[in-house]
């Protein structure tokens, strides 16, 4: 069990946001408020296709400030990509940062932020707490509920020379305010719908078992469990119901409040090491890993896990058959190896997920021959 008491000091930081229908286009009134004149606009292509950065390029116009689109970001944001978009705020002399998009634009668009303004190398921050000079002002617009990049105090970019990737916490990177509108989330793909679903739920989850939980967190953590679970399935079916995108949103929301104080644990400790290695998409890796980590967990936190099985689903199963069962009625069916990983690749995983920082809140600390099992579950 976790030895801990509701009276350990902990911490909550969270930015300002503002919900509903049409926050979009509040995004000029808000970079003039915060007196950006010329504004790079983080987006990527997809984001740019379906309209989404057009229409907050139109707010920004519309407010009479000026922009520059930088739109060269890939999923898994490179360090590159990042130094590449501190090169363009610095040539276009911008005073602040919009980014419209899910989680890899949002993480891209936090490396730029600080990258400028400490004039370093992006790869140099990682770790917490380790950015000296604070960012230009930030504002966020996720078109996915799922990364929380837009709540949270975390940057994951991709190291490519070494193939893996890393974590920045530093409460410089929370946005200075989030614009949280459930339009953009009609127009993702069916697919990224459930990635980033199954990604909230994985933070709610680990976040609630996390051994830097609080009060605080904890509500936070299992109202996103519920909100998820319930809403997710059926705007999966009515992707057009603004009401069921709204209640993934607000989950993303709630996970990521929990999530970025309480931080995470084993799954996405695994998952950055899966993605940094392989490319693969960041939800999905959560979503393979889950419930294997669930079962490897248990013991260290039965009450904690119980109570999460209790809002995913009836019956006798444990709490890891339950997310088991949900994961598959949303179709993710995969195994590690169709999904194009090797078995010889696993005890490199292992070390670096045993190395990543998310691994410190785990509720049990694992030896490397057990994350190597773990990873062999999902085989
Ligand atoms: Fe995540």
């Amino acid at each position: 069990m976790i030895q801990r008491s509701q009276l350990d000091l902990r911490k909550f930081v969270a930015p300002e946001f503002i919900c509903g229908h049409g926050a979009l286009r509040l995004a000029g009134r808000y970079a003039r408020n915060f007196g950006m004149r010329h504004v790079l606009l983080v987006t990527d292509p997809g984001v740019r296709a379906a309209g989404w950065a057009e229409a907050v390029a139109d707010s920004l116009t519309e407010a009479g400030v000026s922009f520059t689109v930088f739109d060269a970001v890939s999923s898994n944001p490179r360090s590159r990509q990042v130094m590449a978009g501190k090169e363009a705020y610095l040539a276009e002399e911008c005073n602040g940062i919009v980014t419209v998009g899910g989680g890899s634009p949002m993480d891209c668009a936090k490396g730029i932020g600080i990258a400028s303004s400490n004039m370093r190398d992006i790869l140099a921050f990682e770790g917490v707490d380790r950015v000296p000079v604070p960012a230009p002002p930030l504002i966020c617009i996720p078109t996915t509920a799922g990364s929380s990049a837009d709540v949270s105090q975390f940057a994951i970019i991709t190291d490519e020379e070494r193939k893996r990737k890393i974590a920045i916490v530093s409460k410089t990177l929370v946005p200075d305010i989030s614009l949280l509108d459930p339009e953009p989330l009609t127009t993702m793909p069916r697919e990224l719908t459930v990635d980033t679903g199954m990604d909230t739920l994985s933070h709610a989850i680990e976040a609630y078992v996390s051994n830097a939980s609080s009060p605080m967190t904890d509500v936070h953590a299992l109202e996103a469990i519920r909100l998820i679970t319930s809403a997710l399935p059926a705007a999966i079916e009515e992707p057009d119901d603004l009401d069921l995108r709204f209640s993934t949103l607000l989950a993303s929301l709630h996970a990521g409040l929990a999530f970025s104080n309480a931080s995470l644990g084993a799954v996405h400790a695994m998952a950055h090491s899966l993605g940094g290695a392989y490319d693969l998409v960041h939800g999905r890796c959560n979503a393979l890993l889950l419930e294997h980590v669930m079962a490897a967990n248990y013991e260290a936190a039965s009450d904690r896990y119980e109570r999460i099985g209790a809002i995913v689903g009836r019956g006798e199963s444990t709490p890891a058959e339950k997310v088991a069962a949900f994961r598959r009625a949303l179709g993710v069916t995969e195994t590690l190896a169709e999904a194009g990983v090797r078995e010889d690749a696993i005890p490199a995983l292992a070390a670096a997920a045993y190395n990543d920082p998310c691994m410190v809140t785990n509720p049990r600390s694992p030896a490397c021959d057990e994350i190597e099992r773990i990873y062999m579950h999902a085989f």
